[in-house]
């Protein structure tokens, strides 16, 4: 199973909608189906690199309700370990996904009520945790500055560490010097450097632009054209292998994370721990949901010898 993985982030309880499209102000429209499942970007990442056989420990913070048992179930269920910070001030969150009939994309709002309280003092409290891993990985979902003193405690301790900048955020320049590999999706990466990604090319420029601010490695994501792993030696583009039709695609950046975490705590190479992230995430797409869409390591591999 590799060193140890902890990833710091949110769970939330994912309620999907499936419609023709959005409702405008005002109106109200039927939709075509619904769905409860777990996700939060974290959460997901961890079910990923649990069901992957990593040896995982997720740090949150979740309320005492119906939805903080739903997590821990999941979380059960994908063989993660927890380290939950009990908040029964707040609630545990949730997350509108409208899902557009036609194309499978999605459009969310992400309320994540307790785990918005994850502090600094916090972190600190879990120094321990952090830094006996050997990958750490951390969003933005949760406040930038419990990330920030997660990633110093994690860089300090020699920890490799993840940095997936999600949702599109502006971030403190100081963080990008702590991180080995930064992974933003093509929205991110416009985010974060102020150059549009549209190609590959503009993906090099970008990841330039990240390496000037200090990150050890690049790795943008970028849907069907796969992902760039960009270093200051040398630029990789890796192809989607495609694993049948694509029903959803929310969660599969959580999916190319913890597998990415899960691979590099193995000792894997990058290009190959890519590789192998690529896949996770091309399964993810051909199931309905985020979480509950992450596959086993026997249907990853069964991918990559096809490919
Ligand atoms: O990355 C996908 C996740 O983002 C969803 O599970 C949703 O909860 C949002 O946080
Ligand atoms: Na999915």
């Amino acid at each position: 199973s590799g060193k140890p993985v902890v990833i710091l982030g949110v769970f939330v309880a994912d309620t999907a909608y499936r419609a023709d499209r959005q409702p405008r102000m005002g109106e109200t429209i039927l939709g075509n189906s619904f769905k409860l499942g777990p996700g939060g970007k974290g959460s997901n990442q961890a079910v990923a690199a649990g069901k992957l056989g990593a040896d995982i420990t997720f740090l949150t913070r979740l309320g005492v309700d119906a939805f903080a048992d739903m997590a821990k179930a999941t979380w059960k269920d994908a063989g993660v370990k927890s380290a939950v910070i009990d908040t029964p001030q707040s609630y545990t969150g949730a997350a509108y996904i409208f899902i557009e009939e036609t194309t499978g994309n999605n459009a969310i709002i992400v309320s994540p009520g307790a785990a918005m309280l994850i502090s600094p003092t916090d972190i600190e409290a879990n120094a321990g945790l952090i830094g006996s891993a050997g990958v750490f990985v951390t969003q933005v979902e949760q406040p930038i500055d419990a990330a920030l003193r997660a990633l110093e405690i994690a860089r300090g301790a020699g920890v490799t560490t993840i940095l997936n900048p999600a949702p599109a955020a502006k971030l403190p320049d100081r963080i990008y010097t702590l991180c080995d590999y930064v992974t933003p999706n093509e929205t991110e990466a416009e985010e974060l450097t102020g150059i549009k990604v549209a190609s590959i090319d503009d993906a090099r420029r970008a990841a330039d632009s990240l390496l000037g601010k200090g990150v050890g490695s690049v790795i943008i994501t970028l849907g069907e054209k796969g992902a760039l792993l960009h270093t200051a030696n040398r630029s990789d583009h890796v192809p989607v292998v495609s694993a049948g039709p694509v029903v959803e695609t929310t969660g599969a950046g959580d999916a190319f994370n913890g597998g990415l975490a899960a691979a590099l705590a193995k000792g894997v190479e990058p290009l190959q721990a890519v590789r192998f992230a690529c896949a996770v995430a091309g399964i993810s797409v051909t199931r309905p949901g985020t979480a509950p869409s992450m596959p086993t390591l026997q249907e990853v591999e069964a991918l990559l010898a096809r490919g």
